[in-house]
């Protein structure tokens, strides 16, 4: 059916934004996720925003005979493929697991998808693949030199799909590259559930303003930046959501295409600390440490390409960034558990 598209990890945080903004393009998501870094209590959140069922299958994306089945089942037009570890720390301590989950796992949905002779893909990627920027604003021909082993597991598949389409131009592939996703549906029933302590730095501002924990800690404010601290591109989910939708509807008259999706602005941390304790009428305290390993002291994208190429740009803006975020923190104090 046209209208079934295969979502891998549609349980997590961006993968729940985009079922339903595809349900809200009236396609079906048909979900495989395996709960590892998810809860199933998103889909109930999802029907109740909605009033639709999501059909979900727990599995992992190595049983590549479960894949063909559920593609072949529903007869998925097109797949979004959100499924993969994403934390920048734990995939320098554990490359083997980082390879073989986001690569091995990508593999196997690559060989499933030819199996069943589905050649229509659309990637979640990330800004991390740029590495450390050489020119302001990113566009999508910076060089690619990812320093971190999450990034080169990305990049990793990325040239894995350029590969796949030289050898056979019938596949539609669309490479979109994250900036900094934050944000949640306005409804406060979904949004950014991190395990343990937050990488990131909005939902761990969104917990110290819950209470959850007792201040932020930013690390370093000695970087080229208007106050010192890093200055990042973050973009609201639902914008990002949406420019997944869009490259579903372009994605025939696309070919190949590596796209940025930012806003084209960056923020630094104190920037977003403040406007989410002026959305939020708390205190935010925070501490000044060290540099974290690893971190750049700006990024922001040149998001024209998407403009061009999908009819797509960003919406909504830093402080509806932080009103969704803090809405969403303050009705689910404990996350989906
Ligand atoms: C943003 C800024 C920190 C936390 C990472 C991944 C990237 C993508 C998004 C998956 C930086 C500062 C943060 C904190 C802080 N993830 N910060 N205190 O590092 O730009 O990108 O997440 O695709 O791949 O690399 O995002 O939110 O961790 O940091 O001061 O407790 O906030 O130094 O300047 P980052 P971030």
């Amino acid at each position: 059916m046209e209208k079934n598209i295969l979502v891998t990890g549609g349980a997590g945080y961006i993968g729940s934004h985009a079922c339903l903004e595809l349900i809200n393009s009236n396609y079906n998501p048909i979900v495989i996720d395996n709960f590892s870094n998810s809860h199933r209590e998103i889909f109930k959140r999802i029907e109740k925003i909605t009033n639709k069922k999501i059909i979900f299958i727990e599995g992992d994306l190595e049983d590549t005979k479960l894949l063909i089945k559920i593609i072949s089942k529903y007869s998925c037009s097109a797949v979004m493929h959100f499924a993969g570890s994403k934390s920048v720390g734990e995939s320098e301590e554990n490359p083997i697991f980082y390879y073989k989950n986001n690569v091995g796992g990508f593999i196997s949905l690559l060989n499933a998808m030819q199996s069943v002779d589905l050649k229509k893909f659309i990637f979640s990627s990330s800004a991390t693949v740029y590495g450390k920027p050489n020119s302001l604003p990113i566009t999508e021909n910076h060089a690619l030199n990812p320093e971190n082993v999450y990034g080169k597991t990305k990049l990793s598949i990325e040239n894995i799909l350029k590969d796949v389409y030289k050898c056979d131009k019938n596949w539609r592939i669309c490479i979109l590259r994250y900036f900094n996703p934050v944000g949640a549906h306005e409804s406060g029933e979904i949004g950014e559930d991190p395990k343990g302590i937050p990488n990131n730095l909005m939902p761990y501002i969104s917990q110290v303003a819950v209470g959850k924990r007792d201040k932020l800690y930013i690390y370093g404010n000695d970087y080229e930046t208007i106050d010192g601290t890093g200055v990042r591109d973050y973009i609201h989910v639902i914008d990002l959501a949406k420019g997944h939708i869009k490259a579903l509807q372009k994605l025939n008259n696309l070919g190949l295409s590596e796209i940025n999706l930012g806003t084209g602005k960056g923020y630094s941390v104190l920037q977003v600390l403040n406007s989410f304790s002026n959305v939020s009428g708390k205190n935010i305290p925070y501490e000044i440490k060290g540099r974290r390993k690893g971190d750049i002291d700006c990024n922001y994208a040149n998001p024209s390409k998407a403009k061009d190429l999908l009819n797509w740009e960003a919406k909504l803006n830093l402080n509806k960034m932080c009103k969704d975020t803090w809405r969403w923190q303050k009705n689910n104090p404990k996350g989906y558990s």
